[in-house]
């Protein structure tokens, strides 16, 4: 049957709202609740001995591997190497034995990943691939297949997929964890249970629509916008700026917050929005000081964060978004709702095509 928009307005819309659903159905089938365990899907090779992961993508599902990256290598200590299809296949990656490949896809049929993920194959690693559609070609070539379970996405820009992928990366990084003796039964109950609390968090996420929308006029007028992140968050903020680039034409740039004084703070003035994504733990304090160092040029902030006290943290900026208090762990993914939601207002506000942007497909099966 046809997928329909109901009450939505666009189909990205809807989909931004389905993420806590599709989210709990994701994990659904990657976590016993009874035990508070994680359980893959079968496959025959000995997760345990992987020695190194190569994470390869596109556009929104590459930052999903990019936060990956930071979840493989802190929970299961295995070396992570990350790159882009198109640039993967061709600068003569060095493979060695006992490496997983992972690619990271919604579609499954997006050409640059495929011919890599053909590459890998050729090359003897094994395939791990992540993704939306189960019946796609990358499907059909994987040795570990981890569906995503976010339903067919119509808008070309791709939301439910990414928090989807997010879902299942953090389940195989804690799995893997597991099997190399790193992570402790205690430890993977405790990290299961914050997977766990991750959709009830993304609706708390979802109930600041209405003063997204209310904020996006203010941002729509601007010709850049910088987006700040640090830790797992930095691809979030690389993500948010493609959300705005995708669907509102707005030139935007994700930048780690400790690089900005390394060369994007010259940018700053009045005309150029900063989005900060600042979720509490051991990096808040290190944000805001960069975020200082942008509100003491003039720069226009806008705070998104569960930090205590963030009225104070917030003064002076163009607004504050306050996010459910969560385990930095499914920070990602609760912080991908703001982004969504700013870029999908600011695109109702500059009245684009949300779900057809110009330029833009949906699956991009050409090299
Ligand atoms: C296109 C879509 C993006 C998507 C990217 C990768 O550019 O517009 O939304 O993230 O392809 O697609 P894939 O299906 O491989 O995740």
């Amino acid at each position: 049957a046809a997928v329909e928009k109901g009450n939505y307005r666009h189909f990205m819309q809807k989909e931004i709202f389905e993420q806590p659903t599709v989210v709990a159905q994701t994990l659904g089938s990657y976590l016993r609740q009874s035990d508070n365990s994680v359980a893959l899907p079968q496959f025959d090779f000995d997760i345990s001995a992987i020695k190194r992961v190569t994470i390869v993508a596109c556009g929104t599902s590459y930052y999903a591997g990019m936060v990956a990256k930071y979840w493989f290598e802190q929970f299961a200590r295995v070396p992570v190497d990350i790159d882009f299809a198109s640039e993967f296949r061709y600068r003569e990656p060095v493979l060695e034995d006992g490496g997983l490949a992972l690619f990271i896809s919604q579609s499954g049929e997006t050409a640059d990943t495929l011919a890599a993920l053909r590459h890998c194959k050729a090359m003897g690693q094994t395939i791990g691939v992540v993704v939306n559609v189960p019946t796609s070609s990358m499907a059909r070539e994987a040795d570990l297949l981890l569906p995503t379970h976010a339903g067919p996405e119509i808008g070309v820009a791709s939301t439910k997929a990414f928090t989807c992928q997010l879902a299942v990366l953090a389940a195989l990084a804690a799995h893997m964890a597991v099997k190399k003796g790193l992570m402790t039964r205690a430890e993977e109950q405790e990290v299961v249970g914050h997977l766990l609390e991750a959709p009830a968090a993304l609706n708390a996420a979802l109930d600041h629509d209405d003063d997204i929308a209310s904020m996006a006029h203010l941002i729509a007028p601007a010709r850049d916008v910088l987006y700040l992140g640090r830790g797992p968050d930095y691809p979030l903020a690389m993500e948010g700026a493609l959300k705005l680039k995708e669907i509102s034409y707005i030139h935007a740039e994700g930048y780690a917050s400790g690089e900005m004084k390394h060369g994007p703070i010259a940018l700053i003035d009045e005309a150029v929005p900063v989005i900060v994504l600042a979720p509490s733990g051991p990096l808040f304090e290190k944000t805001v000081s960069n975020m200082e160092e942008v509100r003491a040029r003039g720069g226009k902030i806008v705070l998104i964060s569960d930090a205590e006290g963030l009225e104070e943290a917030g003064e002076g900026c163009l607004a504050t978004i306050e996010m459910p208090r969560v385990h930095p762990l499914i920070a990602p993914l609760v912080y991908a709702i703001p982004v969504q939601l700013l870029a999908y207002h600011v695109a109702c506000v500059k009245g684009t095509d949300v779900d057809q942007p110009r330029n833009l497909a949906k699956s991009v099966t050409v090299e």
